[in-house]
């Protein structure tokens, strides 16, 4: 059934966007920029408010100073213009409300009160501990409407049992229809055109499977530290931060089967059979599957970086893995026996993601010794940055010395073929929260089946005891990584590495 205030045209309805966790940063650095681009692309209709919440006693022309400094920092400057910044931040309001206690909830009532006409959405960019707390009293205090919308910003938890806690406690405040789980990849541009390039081409989807592709890589990589997260992360660590949703979300779309229509649950059911066919990675598995790392001091696009453990708020002999290299299987027809290979990490070399589809080799040669080596075809995936598609094929070198063929690439660069600015993932997902439209945002089942995948590997590292392997800040993380791949007779796609000042 389509939600009763589904609209899929640009013209979308007034919203009342209030954000728990308003002084955070996700709020600041993504979500207020997000929604100010939005507005400037006039997508934001009249009325519309962002009501912003956090502890903090400030009133609302501080909050307002704040949004201010915040988008001026985090916006292009040619996105910037006064005149409709000045009407975005008239926009905002502000309320001091203790998630934890009964303070600021009726004066937060209050701003809502007698406004059923604007979408209600509640985005819970706070703690996952709080998520509970936070749908209770909004259900106490009256605000949850049938038409009431909540966002949950990852992570769901930190292991399967937690998630299904926060499932259940946001789950019997709110019906599923009305539960949107962020997972920021998913508003990539990039990640959404694999849909398009797999599913309406007609060239690939016959060779998309076991008797044609080699093996798969998949490669995020970050230049960045803990960023002044390390509270958050070093409980985390980047199974918990990265693999269990993003890169997991990266494999299921690469893996899944063509899905009825694009419509939500037709999407999310086919990635949701990709989680289940996931092959568990036992603890016989765990030191030939799986690689964790930690950065040690090193340089980072030519800057000295500290160790992880003397970063702020990490404390001294952390465990914590900021790199993680998996070799993963799916378990089905398509993909048997087809290596995935992940690997994830901070302070590496480049900012920079992508997908690497290796194919199998030619079935037998024609050409010479002569005429060069033969290389396999390879599609390449660039999420970011310079988002692309390139296929590597073979090609004769031009001129008439005789028969030479040398890879050449058939490149795809969206920069190039569409212009125009790329939106950025949260501006894309935050209207479709008012568009009513979950296509791109998890589904309880989905995050629970990540999760249980995911928890056998976090249960089989503890079991081992064993500490992260050292690597040194903008190296691409340690030699066993190399040697996970190498092991198989491959290796890591390292070539055209963006530069690294990112
Ligand atoms: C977030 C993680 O979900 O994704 C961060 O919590 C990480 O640790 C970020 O830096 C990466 O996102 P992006 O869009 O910069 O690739």
């Amino acid at each position: 059934m389509p939600h009763p205030r589904t609209a899929t045209t640009a013209s979308l309805p007034a919203f009342d966007y209030t954000v728990f966790g308003g002084t955070g940063d996700l709020a600041l650095r993504k979500l207020l920029p997000a929604l100010y681009l939005r507005d400037r692309a006039g997508q934001v209709a009249a009325g519309s408010r962002i009501i912003a919440v956090s502890r903090s006693a400030l009133s609302p022309s501080d909050y307002r100073a704040k949004a201010d400094a915040a988008i001026r920092r985090h916006v292009a400057p040619d996105e910037l213009d006064d005149a409709l910044l000045d009407r975005f931040l008239g926009r905002l309001d502000y309320v001091s409300v203790d998630a934890t206690s009964e303070s600021g909830w009726s004066e937060l009532a209050g701003r809502l009160e007698g406004r059923d006409e604007p979408v209600r959405i509640f985005y819970l960019a706070t703690t996952p501990s709080l998520f509970g707390p936070i749908c209770d009293r909004l259900r106490s205090a009256g605000l949850v409407t049938p038409d009431a919308r909540v966002v949950l910003e990852k992570p769901i938890g930190r292991d399967l049992d937690s998630a299904r806690e926060i499932n259940e406690q946001v789950g019997a405040v709110f019906a599923e229809s009305q539960i949107y789980r962020i997972d920021h990849y998913l508003g990539k541009e990039t990640v959404q055109n694999l849909l398009a390039l797999r599913f309406a081409n007609s060239l690939f989807e016959p060779l998309w499977n076991a008797n044609h592709i080699d093996h798969v890589q998949i490669t995020v990589a970050e230049t960045v530290g803990v960023e002044g997260r390390g509270d958050y992360y070093d409980h985390s660590g980047a199974l918990r931060d990265m693999v269990q949703n993003h890169l997991l979300q990266l494999v299921c779309l690469v893996g899944m089967e063509c899905p009825i229509s694009l419509a939500q649950e037709s999407v999310r059911d086919e990635k949701l059979k990709v989680l289940r066919s996931l092959k568990r990675i036992e603890q016989d598995d765990i030191a030939t599957c799986t690689v964790r790392g930690q950065y040690r001091a090193g340089a980072v696009a030519g800057g000295a970086v500290p160790a992880y453990a003397d970063e702020p708020g990490i404390p001294a002999g952390s465990a914590t893995e900021t790199f993680v290299a998996l070799k993963v299987e799916i378990d089905n027809w398509r993909w048997a026996r087809v290596p995935f290979y992940l690997r994830t990490g901070k302070r590496l070399p480049a900012k920079m993601s992508e997908i690497v589809i290796q194919f199998r080799p030619i079935p037998h040669s024609i050409f010479p010794q002569t005429a060069g080596e033969l290389q396999a075809n390879r599609l390449i995936v660039r999420l970011q940055p310079d988002e692309s598609i390139r296929m590597h094929l073979m090609a004769k070198e031009p001129g008439p010395g005789g028969m030479r063929v040398r890879p050449a690439p058939l490149n795809l660069s969206f920069a190039e073929t569409f212009g125009g600015r790329f939106p950025d993932a949260y501006e894309r997902l935050l209207m479709d929260v008012v568009r009513g439209n979950p296509t791109l945002f998890m589904r309880r089942d989905e995050v629970e089946a990540a999760w249980q995948w995911a928890e056998e590997i976090l249960e089989g590292w503890k079991a081992r005891r064993e500490q992260p392997k050292p690597y040194i800040a903008g190296t691409w993380g340690p030699s066993q990584a190399i040697a996970l791949i190498e092991r198989d007779g491959r290796t890591w796609h390292e070539d055209e590495i963006p530069n690294a000042a990112f």
